[in-house]
């Protein structure tokens, strides 16, 4: 059996200054310690990535984005490059929020681009799906999950993707309160796993971290990770407070 390493990360969205970060990261590294069974990542707004990087090179915490733009460089006022983000200490790279493709008009077509800027940098993607309240009302849960992963992941490679992440991030449980029931949460992470292996087969299938995400918080975190399919969090809100987060990250005990 192929053993998933849990993942638990915040994304802290646009929420703190650089000097409220650093303060933050501090004290969530050391109230995570050194957490042998489960990877921690923090995702700060863009102006805090280095300083937190800084901050927590010591730690068992990891560092992360929240986008990027998949040019290496140019005139594209505004956007953030896959070297920029390495050279701030980012490992991981979140893709395709749904605030993204909400907000920022970013589709599965604008993701695959941006997966494969990440995957060309050996920068993990975090891949972001997740239906809407009307899709799930209207029963396309499925037919939307699988455009968001075949367009997605459209032209890659097994090996491309080795690093690769997946988030499902049901939209009508982000920020209100309302968590997918577990039944809810393993039905869709089985399905996900089961699109992967249908296109890359068993072993690859079997090996991808799929988060959830979705008003994730210290109550729920233990039966969400029992599920058999549920490899970590993606969490908003509940990562903003070392203290919360870190309940989060010590599920198991
Ligand atoms: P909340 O945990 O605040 O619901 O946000 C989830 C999310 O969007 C994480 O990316």
């Amino acid at each position: 059996m192929i053993d998933r390493r849990p993942l638990i990360a915040g994304n802290w969205k646009m929420f703190k200054t650089c000097s409220e970060a650093v303060e933050t990261a501090k004290q969530l590294a050391h109230l995570v310690g050194i957490d042998q069974e489960v990877d921690v990542m923090i995702a700060p707004p863009f102006t805090a990535l280095e300083k937190v990087s800084d901050a927590i090179k010591e730690s068992h915490l990891s560092l992360g984005a929240q986008n990027l733009f998949w040019e290496s460089e140019g005139a594209y006022t505004g956007e953030i490059s896959p070297s920029m983000l390495i050279s701030a200490g980012c490992e991981y790279v979140i893709i395709g929020h749904s605030e993204r493709r909400q907000y920022f008009g970013e589709s599965d077509e604008t993701v695959n681009r941006k997966i494969r800027a990440a995957v060309n940098h050996d920068l993990k993607p975090i891949l972001c799906v997740g239906e809407s309240e009307k899709d799930r009302e209207s029963n396309d849960t499925f037919s939307v999950l699988d455009k968001q992963m075949k367009i997605g992941l459209k032209g890659f490679s097994l090996d491309d993707l080795k690093l690769l992440i997946i988030a499902y991030e049901p939209v009508w449980a982000i920020g209100t309160g309302k968590t997918a029931t577990v039944d809810q949460a393993q039905e869709v992470h089985g399905f996900l796993r089961s699109t992967l292996d249908k296109s890359y087969g068993n072993k690859l299938a079997k090996s991808i971290r799929i988060l959830y995400g979705g008003s994730v918080k210290p109550n729920n975190i233990s039966e969400l990770m029992a599920m058999a399919d549920v490899d970590g969090a993606l969490v908003g809100g509940a990562s903003l407070d070392p203290e919360t987060f870190s309940n989060i990250v010590h599920f198991l005990k």
